[in-house]
């Protein structure tokens, strides 16, 4: 298998990619659409772009693609804020593009995910324009309006009717004149909230559900979705105040946390969702909840098939070992034995209950080649795919961002012109406003912000990487010249080729899917090795995250006599247990 990339797939229970359960082998292709590919000229991606790379989803072997918001909006957060959940944005094409989208994946075998926004709509819905026209409307109790604190004036510092801090900077409450009250938006102002107290609410969000359903799609991927129920006060109108940290200057907002994430009623209202849109439907349909702050006792019940909420979640543990108590920003070294035990931790966790997605990458992440791995042009491409073969090798499903599958790295942002996203851009000129060194929030952006992923993906050497004919929206990296789909097409030492063969495995293999998991070694600094084993076979994965050489038997990985090398990223096939060189990652398989 090492050397010859395959697309077969075995039809073992767990394995079939027509089983209702293809996802538990699968592999969901992350599609952003704005960078992906751009069919008319005017510098953005779109669904022409799209359906036109359909043919490099096929040869990378996905199940599936997972499309990010394509839907009507004005784009303050790039499409997260939607304006017509049954309609698309101009700047990507139209429905009936999507339909043809949807038909040619599915005659090449790739289901469709849909991305769900339904913790907050756009500013511009034809909902909140409603609710915010007057007290009166019919639709003012589909957002969360709540009158300034009693003895403040609305509008003034500390009226606010918590004290929470968005997600994009500054308080999670609007003043709006028209109607002299406060709107809940945990992103910017121009997304507020929806209230999933209310009923009608849920009607109507289900209701759309239904519709793109019956249009084809093969499920969703619920942005945020355990946000959607928030800590009321029992008794009172009212939300909770979230606990202040200690030292935090008066007047701070204060971090989400339990009052908005998994908050009361979180699992009624997804159960209730499964119901009203999922019961009596193919069962091939998928399910994904993004799910930040989610602990495992959360994660068991949220994936457990009995209880009927959602098939997988997104958690985030994994992705935020790099930052320190100030949050996102406040960068701190990543430690391997920390990340491997947070793996472990949730495999573990979600070992005979429950279903978690394994991801290094999406639109919110820096590159993982950039972050976890050694992006210099001598260990990039070893690096990028030994950080895949230790990801996708977990059990779960894999995923995969644009562009990870070429080894992209995070990009030469010189000023704070180079960035578009408003997450970065708000936080540097808040911080700039209060004072704080701008070069060092600058360096701060650099590792971390989202335009990381953001850059156009690099289809060849030439102009603007083959993305566009016109003027690409966020600046091209430029090392396409080196990094691009192109040049690694035919060549098996490509960092896209070896995704093709771990694909593979993961359809070949049943053990991937179902096989039990052991980290071995979990205090080496340099090793991740773990076994998977299920019905006598075992895999034993062994990857060594730096520069050097390593011997795993002299470090105490125990050498199972008659185990053969079935993927590797050193070029020529290793004995198994050989010393590994630089970045080198070793798939071996034994059988009882
Ligand atoms: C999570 C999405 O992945 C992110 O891109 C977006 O900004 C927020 N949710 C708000 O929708």
């Amino acid at each position: 298998m090492t050397d010859t990339p395959g697309t077969s797939r075995a039809t073992e229970p767990g394995t079939d990619p027509q089983a209702p359960e293809w996802w538990r082998s699968g592999v969901v292709y992350q599609v952003w659409p704005r960078s992906f590919a751009d069919s008319d000229g005017d510098g953005v991606g779109d669904l022409g772009g799209v359906i036109s790379k359909l043919d490099h989803l096929e040869r990378l072997g996905v199940d599936a693609v997972w499309l990010s918001p394509v839907h009507a909006s004005p784009m303050v957060d790039n499409g997260y804020d939607i304006s017509d959940y049954q309609d698309v944005a101009p700047e990507f094409g139209t429905l009936a593009q999507l339909d043809e989208l949807v038909a040619q994946a599915h005659a090449r075998g790739i289901r469709v995910v849909m991305d769900l926004v339904v913790n907050h709509t756009s500013d511009q819905h034809a909902w909140f324009r409603e609710s915010r026209s007057s007290v009166e409307s019919p639709y003012r109790d589909f957002y969360w309006w709540r009158p300034p604190r009693e003895g403040h004036v609305g509008g003034e510092p500390g009226a606010e009717p918590t004290n929470w801090e968005s997600f994009f900077s500054g308080s999670t409450w609007q003043w709006d004149e028209a109607t002299g009250a406060y709107y809940l938006h945990l992103f910017a102002p121009e997304q507020p909230d929806l209230s999933w107290e209310n009923p009608a609410v849920r009607q109507a969000v289900h209701a759309m559900m239904r519709w793109w359903l019956d249009r084809g799609i093969d499920g969703f991927r619920m942005d945020v979705v355990n946000l959607i129920s928030k800590r009321v006060v029992p008794g009172t109108p009212g939300l909770a105040d979230a606990p202040v940290p200690p030292g935090a200057p008066p007047g701070s907002y204060a971090a989400p946390g339990d009052e908005t994430f998994n908050g009361p009623r979180i699992h009624e209202l997804l159960a209730e969702m499964h119901r009203e849109v999922f019961a009596g439907r193919d069962a091939g349909l998928v399910t994904v909840g993004e799910m930040p702050g989610t602990t495992i006792e959360h994660g068991r019940l949220y994936t457990d098939p009995a209880r009927a909420e959602v098939d997988m979640i997104f958690t985030f543990e994994h992705v935020d070992l790099d930052s320190g108590p100030g949050g996102k920003w406040d960068l701190r070294p990543l430690e391997l034995p920390r990340l491997k035990a947070t793996l472990d931790r949730w495999q573990q966790g979600l070992a005979d209950v429950g279903w978690n997605s394994l991801y290094w990458s999406n639109h919110d992440q820096p590159r993982p080649v950039s972050r976890f791995g050694d992006d210099s042009p001598q260990h990039r491409v070893r690096s990028a795919t030994a950080l895949a073969t230790v990801l996708q090798l977990h059990r779960g499903t894999a995923y995969v961002y644009q562009g990870e599958e070429l080894g992209m790295t995070n990009a030469p942002f010189a000023t704070i012109d180079d960035f578009d996203d408003l997450e970065s851009v708000n936080h540097y000129r808040e911080r700039v406003a209060r004072g704080d060194d701008p070069e060092q929030l600058l360096a701060a952006l650099r590792v971390k912000s989202r335009d990381n992923a953001r850059t156009p993906v690099q289809w060849t050497a030439g102009r603007h990487a083959g993305f566009t004919t016109g003027e690409p929206w966020l600046a091209v990296n430029p090392n396409h010249v080196e990094v691009n789909a192109e040049s690694q097409y035919d060549d098996p030492a490509s960092v896209f080729s070896h995704y093709r063969r771990l694909i593979a495995l993961r359809h070949d293999e049943p053990v991937v899917a179902r096989g039990d998991f052991t980290l071995l070694l979990p205090e080496h600094e340099r090793l991740w090795a773990f076994t998977r084993r299920a019905d006598g076979v075992t895999l034993t994965v062994l990857a060594h995250l730096s520069d050097g050489e390593l011997d795993p038997v002299a470090e105490g990985v125990v050498a199972s006599p008659g185990a053969e090398v079935v993927l590797t990223n050193e070029g020529t096939a290793a004995s198994a247990y050989a010393p590994l060189g630089p970045w080198a990652a070793r798939v071996l398989r034994s059988q009882d």
